[in-house]
């Protein structure tokens, strides 16, 4: 008789793989292949005759804008795009301990408060632990409905009891298992399977759910890569363990755009909303000392000033340190090689260290001119000119090329005290008022400006 067949499945990405491998073949993970049962066959569906007759119905026409609930939280609502969707789901990934479950309290709390119905379900922490987390928000008496529940048949069949609430949330989807699915809690079969279910609840009953998810060190939603295929956001939030400011970040969203962020500080009361982060982040501006550049970004729609530090010194190693915080290394590692080859510093003796100040993570090219302006201004000792913003990303060959919405951050800066900017040349700037521009054409260009302000 046949031996029943098992697969080896892949806990990063899904792959599947008949005998165990050491490292996936589709997505290199190492040790990351887990026996499991094999799902069973296509669904009925495709196999048999029965099916339901639906109407098609013309793409083109009018259609009403997707109807929101907002909490009130605004830096919340701004990722989510102006609110949750009825019957969308979102899936919200971070680190242990980063304020995951603090966050949903509170966002629970705020559509409790307006009247819904919200129900919170913890597969990781008791009654008791939710509750004083809850009471130390001074959210003790807000309606929300909870329990430690893990199995999913039995939330959906729960809920399906009563009236569907506005907002459901699962803490965490890691932990969530199925009885249709033959393999151990925390697998990605499980983690999928969990998922669907908890997709399908959503679709049918227009309640909007919150899946949480851990991350692991590497910045990965552990296991559920695969969720993040199936849900309609996909919102991270992130931080630096030793600061308190925490950035939600969109990085998929079908109803609003992506790479939007809120920002909260982490009080002894929760979360607080920092409604305005330029001045957070750029804190430390006034002194100016060589090597601190001030970069006007652009975070989805929303212009953020972020200072961006250089410290570059003679290296007493054969070969020298390059290490970043919160900026690509691969980008340092061009710049440097654009400021040797079409500038003619010599970085390859020096140790370069750079820094997003504020612990935000930088993806923008356009960061280019400010990180290269305080690599210039740290090697030759000579500071900044005091209130001036940069912006402009670099090319291989050294030229300074233009970058979008140039209006709005300027307008940014304006408003957070700066005079002058240095941009990119021909960039189409609009007149702000009492912003003095100065235009630089390559990098050849930005060493001489630095050296004569
Ligand atoms: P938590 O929401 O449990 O994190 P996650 O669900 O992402 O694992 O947050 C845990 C951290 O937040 C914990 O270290 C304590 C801190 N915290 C505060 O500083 N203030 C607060 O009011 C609360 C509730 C938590
Ligand atoms: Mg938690």
């Amino acid at each position: 008789m046949a031996k029943a067949k098992t697969n080896f499945v892949c806990q990063s990405c899904g792959a599947i793989a008949p005998r165990w491998q050491g490292r996936c073949d589709s997505c290199g993970a190492w040790n990351s292949m887990i026996e499991e049962a094999p799902n069973a066959g296509a669904p009925p569906a495709l196999t048999g005759g029965k099916g339901r007759v639906f109407a098609l119905l013309p793409l083109g026409g009018a259609s009403e804008p997707a109807p929101r609930v907002a909490t009130g939280i605004s830096e919340f609502d701004r990722v989510t795009g102006g609110g949750f969707v009825p019957g969308s789901v979102l899936l919200l990934g971070g680190e242990p301990g980063i304020g995951k479950s603090t966050l949903l309290i509170q966002v629970c709390g705020a559509l409790a408060q307006q009247g819904l119905g919200v129900v919170y379900i913890s597969g990781e922490e008791a009654l008791d632990q939710v509750r004083l987390r809850a009471e130390r928000l001074g959210l003790a008496q807000a309606p929300i409905a909870f329990a430690a529940e893990t199995k999913v048949e039995d939330i959906v069949v729960t809920l399906r009891h009563s009236r569907p609430p506005a907002l459901l949330v699962i803490d965490s989807i890691q932990t969530m298992w199925t009885d249709v699915v033959d393999s151990v809690p925390g697998t990605v079969t499980q983690v999928r399977g969990a998922a669907q279910a908890l997709i399908r609840y959503a679709k049918t009953t227009g309640a909007a759910v919150i899946l949480v998810g851990h991350v692991t060190k590497d910045g990965q939603i552990a296991g559920p890569r695969v969720v993040e295929h199936m849900v309609d956001a996909v919102i991270s939030f992130e931080g630096e363990g030793a600061r308190d400011f925490r950035i939600l970040r969109a990085l998929k969203n079908r109803f609003g755009a992506a790479h939007e962020i809120g920002v909260f500080e982490m009080t002894g009361r929760g979360l607080a909303e920092v409604i305005n982060p330029s001045a957070l982040f750029i804190s430390g501006h006034a002194e100016a000392s060589p090597g601190n550049a001030v970069f006007a970004g652009l975070e989805g729609t929303r212009p953020l000033l972020t200072e961006i530090q250089a410290l570059v010194a003679p290296s007493p190693l054969g070969m020298p340190r390059r290490a970043v915080v919160g900026w690509d290394p691969n980008r340092l590692a061009m710049i440097i090689a654009v400021l040797e080859a079409r500038a003619g510093l010599r970085l390859s003796q020096h140790d370069v260290y750079l820094n997003v100040a504020g612990g935000l993570r930088i993806a923008e090219p356009a960061a280019d001119l400010a990180a290269a302006a305080a690599l210039v201004s740290s090697l030759t000792g000579q500071s900044l000119p005091p209130h001036c913003v940069f912006f402009g990303e670099i090319g291989l060959s050294g030229a300074i090329r233009p970058v979008a919405h140039v209006a709005t951050r300027l307008k940014e800066a304006a408003k957070l005290g700066f005079t002058h900017a240095v941009v990119p040349p021909a960039q189409e700037t609009g007149a702000i008022d009492n912003m003095l521009l100065k235009t630089c054409a390559d990098v050849a260009d930005l060493v001489a400006l630095i050296a004569a302000p």
